[in-house]
């Protein structure tokens, strides 16, 4: 066994952080794509997909560790957005906060010893700091849309990001 109960349990909660922002995304995925704004829906669709994938790594990486993996009880998402910055701040709001539970994992296994785990969250530490700062920018090209979304879209269906 190479993961502590308490490892082991932190990571079984970060698991339910992981699906609720998969379902989080998801609604504001839904959100655009009720608004007609395909191109904005894709992206959160496919970020939707991006957050289960990390859960799947904690699964994975709870289960080749010896320990117990327990599905959580996922908190549901917000589903009513005032505007696409509304919704574009509410995901940079979460990105931030996922890298600070990350954080707190990462001192956890650093303060066990367990080098294996640290291994592994760093991979988690680099995919946040591309996670935190694509939504920065997201935010940016949005707020600089100013009340015209389709300015995004178009931004996007020119290639940006
Ligand atoms: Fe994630
Ligand atoms: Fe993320």
């Amino acid at each position: 066994m190479l993961i502590s109960a308490t490892l082991n349990a932190a990571i079984n909660s970060q698991i339910r952080e992981e699906l609720g922002n998969s379902s989080q995304y998801l609604a504001i995925a839904s959100y655009f794509d009720c608004e007609g704004l395909k191109l904005l829906a894709k992206i959160y669709y496919t970020q939707s997909a991006e957050e289960r994938e990390h859960a799947m790594r904690f699964v994975k990486f709870v289960i080749d560790s010896g320990g117990k993996v327990e599905i959580p009880a996922v908190p549901a998402p917000r589903n009513d957005f005032r505007s696409a910055e509304d919704a574009a701040q509410l995901a940079l709001d979460s990105e931030i906060r996922t890298t600070e539970q990350i954080y707190d994992l990462m001192t956890l296994a650093i303060g066990e010893k367990n080098y294996i785990a640290t291994n592994a969250l760093q991979w988690f530490i680099n995919e946040q700091l591309e996670e935190v700062s694509s939504a920065q920018a997201r935010l940016a090209v949005i707020k600089r849309s100013g009340p015209n979304v389709l300015m995004v879209e178009a931004y996007l269906a020119h290639g940006g990001g």
